[in-house]
């Protein structure tokens, strides 16, 4: 396998002539010329609702479509009808909250186990879908790095344990969680496994039949494709059997008025789940995507985000030792993947981050939607988080580092007070 042509790729992204460093891909992705090529044509040309009239433009967007589904069923191991296109991985992930407490699959007593680092998009619409039914919720804690304490799972898994939601990737330490084991634990308790592959799927090569995992979801505006889109996967054997949580036009095969009673007759996964007129441009647009990224090929994008990562490991290790920063989470690869976050005791995380931005560094600051695991790891205020992707080349590192360096060592006139954090 050959290395990666990180400036080469660079061609693809407009929004690179401006001249800045991009580091925030953990929060979304740029979009490359044939994504919104591929989305302007189909628009142009090809454009209609879909699975809606038998007129030749609508049959060729259903066409797109469905092939869309293929697409990006192939990319994850499933097939077509395994793959169900929502907004974002949030809906995907309350969808997936909902479609238990729609068909009974969570109950009052029951329990819900999830861990104390996951994103607000996967806590939740479990808290929320638990509350619903009378289930509770556990929370499998995390280490003094943030990282799940996963060799304590078994404690926290019981007769009464339903569901089992987790992150692959986390978003603010980069950890990478043992997936398949965790899995494997959870449905011999007789769990359903619900997985947040929003930080693993655009940035590593992932199967989730051969993960182990009943139901996971992603979003495609972080993988080189457009906002509007995100993915609700499920094994084609539970799906067939659920009920829609959303239902409306698209859903059903039939509708009748019996003896005054309204009868929906469900049509097919992933039909029946896609309420309403679906995200089909964003389809397109997500499918060119996945397209792009196979063509790289996801072991190379693994292995060289997997060098970026080590490289911003190294280098702001380094001013970690002298007590400048702190990183949060896991020291090394490939325990930790594509994700740099840190907190600093001059400086709080906004302040940083406007600083780098004034250098041309983008990244995100805050609390990254993971208020409990920042306080559990000491940084309630947040963390500087940069995030890699394929148009990042070592020199963005070094770029960082030397930025962060000098902002950290510059004295400051007075204390500052602390601000609030940003969400
Ligand atoms: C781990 C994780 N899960 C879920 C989400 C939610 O994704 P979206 O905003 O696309 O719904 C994010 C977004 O940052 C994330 O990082």
């Amino acid at each position: 396998m050959g290395g990666f042509d990180c400036r080469g790729v660079r061609g693809e992204f407009p929004e690179f002539s401006r001249g800045v460093i991009y580091l925030d891909n953990a929060a979304s992705t740029l979009k490359p010329r044939r994504v919104v090529e591929a989305m302007r044509e189909f628009m142009y040309v090809s454009y209609a609702n879909v699975h809606r009239g038998l007129h030749t433009l609508s049959m060729e967007a259903s066409k797109a479509y469905e092939d869309a589904h293929e697409t990006v069923a192939k990319f994850v191991g499933g097939s077509w009808d395994e793959v169900v296109f929502l907004r974002n991985s949030t809906e995907a992930m309350q969808t997936a909250a909902l479609l238990a407490v729609f068909n009974g699959l969570l109950g009052p007593g029951d329990e819900v186990l999830l861990t104390e680092a996951e994103h607000h998009s996967t806590l939740l619409p479990w808290v929320r879908a638990a509350r619903l039914v009378g289930a509770r919720v556990r929370l499998l804690p995390v280490g003094p790095d943030g990282v799940p304490l996963w060799g304590r799972l078994e404690e926290y898994l019981g007769e009464r344990t339903r569901v089992v939601a987790f992150h692959h990737v986390s978003n603010v330490t980069g950890a990478v969680a043992p997936v398949e084991e965790v899995a494997r634990k959870a449905r011999g308790a007789g769990a359903l496994v619900v997985l947040d592959a929003a930080q693993s799927v655009p940035h590593m090569p992932v199967d989730f039949r051969r993960l182990g995992v009943d139901m996971a979801v992603f979003s495609g505006h972080k993988m080189l494709g457009p906002t509007g889109i995100g993915v609700l996967w499920g094994r084609r054997e539970l799906l067939e059997k659920l009920e829609p949580p959303l239902a409306g036009g698209g859903t059903v095969k039939r509708v009748r008025l019996v003896e005054g009673e309204v009868r929906a007759e469900w049509d097919v996964t992933p039909w029946k789940f896609e309420a309403g007129t679906p995200p089909i441009v964003e389809a397109v647009g997500l499918a060119e995507a996945v397209l792009m990224l196979s063509d790289i090929g996801m072991e190379r994008v693994r292995s060289h985000e997997e060098e970026l990562t080590s490289k911003a490991l190294r280098e702001l290790t380094r001013l970690e030792e002298e007590g400048l920063l702190r990183i949060v989470g896991p020291k090394k690869t490939p325990e930790r993947h594509g994700i740099v976050s840190f907190y600093s005791p001059r400086r709080n995380p906004d302040e940083i981050g406007l600083l780098l931005d004034r250098r041309r560094i983008a990244v995100r600051t805050g609390l990254h939607c993971a208020h409990i695991l920042h306080d559990r790891v000491g940084a309630p205020m947040g963390t500087v988080r940069a995030s890699f992707y394929i148009y990042n080349c070592p020199e963005d590192v070094d770029a960082l580092a030397r930025a962060v360096e000098e902002i950290l060592r510059k004295p400051q006139k007075t204390p500052r007070k602390a601000a609030e954090p940003s969400p």
